[in-house]
């Protein structure tokens, strides 16, 4: 019964889908364990790009059962997007290949329309949310007046849970935000009509599925979203999202224990970025304006080059938000507090292809706080705000390494710094990508 999990150990955007297709060839299950609609996976088979945002990444192989867990944040609307998307590409996926889960919960309107009336009210203090309801929707469910899949299917529990929330909703958008409320009516024709009777096929206990593709002895992949540090219990509070991505989310947000779980893969890319606001120890500064970005005043130019080198040769722009993305250099104090806090029994190192050219590859060993050097994360996050980062600097190297398949075809200076990134993270580099297409990578370790 071998089970993976695979999760991104930055702040999302870490090319995860890359990997998470390469073991989910080997799967018969890929399970979708937390967020919602703001994860935006890309991936590039035969020159075509496909963008998922719902759908876990497994199911462009037609043998593998893609799963959205009961810990997911379901937008009807999207998925059926998706679904027509994918179906128009030729992609089949029919109610026996994709399972969702009754108990996992909806965004509906009003979830995205607070999402984007609260930030616009923070101003200068918004978290940068992808305004997908994500936060509204898991609020709605810890509060315990969320409205789940299976509703759809029971029209009076639907509707009474409906008028239920709707009616202190509606205060709030009236009240507070001054807006129109929403109508009832509407919403329960719409998600009680056309929605449920699309999505009832793909309805199941996925709980029950997964329990069984386990004891059948298959490989079931559970495929996080977002990532470590914007987990709402481990990352950068409030600068995160409203679900668990680190490994444990896994076993919540898929209904299995821990004993199941024997590898868990973590991908990081040979840089950071993140979207959004918050802190970032090792960010650079970039010609251009990104939400939350570093003030370019007091950078050098070989700083904003090295930030602009890596937005634009990265292709450092969001899947859903188009939004430019802030990068900074690899962090490996993060990254050992990512190692700890997911179990990771390996690393996957995406896009370090992207790194060629630089003259300078810079990595974070440490940090300096109030003038003493720590090489974990300090608990106090107005210490992570003031930290300074203690770099290694490295060699570059000009050479194009997307058409390397093996670790002796890498140029030294590259092969450096995935040594320096084991050593430094306390954990295998195992895989390592070159390049945006499936089969731009090598194995570094068997
Ligand atoms: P939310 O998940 O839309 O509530 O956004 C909360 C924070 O998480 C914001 O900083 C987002 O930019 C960030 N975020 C959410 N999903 C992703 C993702 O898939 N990649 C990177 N950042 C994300």
């Amino acid at each position: 019964m071998p089970a993976t999990i695979l999760v991104g150990t930055q702040w999302g955007d870490e090319g995860k889908g890359k990997f998470t297709d390469l073991v989910a060839k080997e799967t018969t299950m890929v399970v979708r364990y937390q967020g919602g609609h703001n994860a935006g996976h890309t991936l590039v088979v035969d020159g075509e790009t496909f963008a998922l945002r719902l759908i876990p990444s497994g199911v462009l192989y037609d043998h593998v059962t893609v799963v959205i867990g009961n810990g997911v944040v379901v937008d009807p609307e999207v998925l059926f997007a998706e679904l027509d998307a994918l179906g128009r590409r030729g992609v089949d996926v029919g109610p026996d290949r994709l399972k969702v889960a009754g108990s996992a919960h909806l965004i509906l309107p009003y979830h995205q329309l607070l999402d984007r009336l609260t930030e616009r009210r923070l101003g200068r203090n918004k978290l940068g949310t992808t305004k997908n309801g994500i936060g509204p929707a898991y609020a709605d469910k810890a509060a315990r007046v969320g409205i789940r899949i299976q509703d759809l299917l029971d029209p009076k529990i639907f509707r009474a849970k409906l008028d239920l929330v709707l009616k202190e909703r509606n205060q709030v958008l009236t009240r507070v935000f001054n807006q129109l409320p929403l109508d009832a009516d509407e919403l329960a024709d719409r998600y009680l009509g056309d929605f449920a009777a699309r999505l009832e096929p793909h309805i199941a206990d996925t709980v029950e599925l997964v329990h069984e593709a386990l004891e059948r002895g298959e490989h079931v992949l559970f495929e996080g979203a977002q990532a470590t540090l914007l987990d709402l219990d481990h990352g950068t509070y409030p600068y995160v999202t409203s679900s668990n991505p680190v490994a444990g989310g896994a076993c919540v947000g898929a209904g299995v224990g821990p004993r199941y779980i024997d590898r868990v893969v973590g991908v990081a890319k040979a840089y950071v970025t993140r979207v959004g606001a918050g802190p970032f120890p090792t960010e650079l500064a970039i010609s251009d304006d990104a939400i939350g970005g570093k003030d370019r005043a007091g950078a050098s130019a070989e700083e904003v080059a090295a930030g602009d080198h890596i937005v634009d040769v990265g292709r450092e722009y969001g899947v859903n938000t188009k939004r430019r993305r802030r990068p900074g250099w690899f962090d490996a104090v993060l990254l050992r507090h990512a190692v700890r806090l997911n179990s990771l029994s390996e690393l996957a190192v995406t896009k370090l292809d992207v790194l060629g050219g630089l003259p300078t590859v810079r990595i974070c060993v440490a940090y300096r706080v109030d003038g003493r050097e720590r090489t974990h994360p300090p608990y106090h996050q107005s210490d992570l705000h003031r930290a300074e980062p203690v770099y290694v600097d490295l060699p570059g190297w000009d050479a194009d390494i997307s058409s390397c398949t093996e670790p002796s075809q890498l140029p030294a200076e590259a092969r450096a710094v995935l040594d320096t990134v084991e050593e430094a993270c306390g954990v295998d580099v195992t895989l390592v990508g070159v390049g945006p297409g499936r089969d731009q990578f090598l194995h570094r370790k068997a």
